[in-house]
């Protein structure tokens, strides 16, 4: 049987695609620090950084995802990405995003400026969970940064100790206005023991509904919250924040 087909463990893979022994021990390294964040989790985020990019040899970044999967100069470093993707769970794509690739180019495509897409290049792109709307979405987004002339900085919040509920209701009359220039009454609190609540009234509106998700939903959220780390004047006044920047751009 060629080496081919014989069954590989990752670090096994990363060492047969490395050339030099010092490139071998770095990639075990690599996959062994995968495997305990991957197993212990002890943060919402992990950081692989160090990779060589030669941007030389990478040229010109393509003008579009469409086709930019055929002869791609950056094949190694996506090769690694893929591995390291790989030692955090299953890969997958959607079928409607990006023709189902796995990996996906994140580029600035002409005519997308203002857009609130990842091909944008004039604006901020908003936080926003990844495929929220799915139940199966992945457990994990993996970002891998090529190019970055300018410094951008990549923005994570692992809010999980920051319990936030925002609800808005329209406000009664406004049967003959359009949908979009209705106008709504907003409400939010940071009160943790709500912001339970208000979640758990969701779940068993789910669950009523015939959503078995929400029963899940309802036995992680059996407990008590644990209470903020932080002032709740302080929360409140970020929270506050965030709201103002919504009621701008909405
Ligand atoms: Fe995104």
């Amino acid at each position: 049987m060629s080496l081919a087909y014989q069954p590989m463990t990752m670090v096994e893979l990363a060492g047969h695609l490395s050339r030099q022994p010092d490139e071998k021990i770095r990639w075990k390294h690599v996959w062994e620090f995968l495997e305990e964040y991957r197993i212990a989790e002890p943060s919402a985020l992990c950081l692989v950084s160090g990779l060589d990019v030669d941007e030389a040899a990478l040229g010109d970044t393509p003008a579009h995802w469409q086709g930019s999967q055929h002869g791609s100069t950056a094949f190694p470093q996506e090769i690694f990405f893929l591995l390291c993707g790989s030692a955090l769970g299953d890969v997958f794509g959607w079928a409607t995003q990006q023709d189902g690739r796995i990996m996906h180019d994140v580029l600035p495509i002409k005519g997308h400026e203002h857009y609130e897409l990842g091909s944008n290049s004039l604006q901020h792109l908003s936080w926003h969970t990844e495929d929220a709307f799915h139940p199966c979405r992945g457990d994990y987004v993996a970002l891998m940064c090529l190019k970055n002339p300018d410094q951008v900085e990549t923005v994570v919040c692992d809010a999980a100790d920051h319990p936030a509920v925002l609800t808005a209701w329209e406000l009664p009359g406004q049967s003959t206005v359009a949908d979009r220039d209705r106008l709504f009454e907003s409400i939010w609190t940071v009160e943790p023991g709500a912001v339970r609540d208000a979640a758990r009234a969701c779940a068993q509106v789910a669950q009523q509904l015939g959503h078995p998700e929400g029963a899940a939903l309802l036995y992680d959220l059996a407990d008590e919250p644990a209470a903020p780390p932080v002032e709740l004047v302080q929360a409140t006044s970020l929270l506050n924040r965030v709201v103002a920047y919504v009621d701008q751009w909405a």
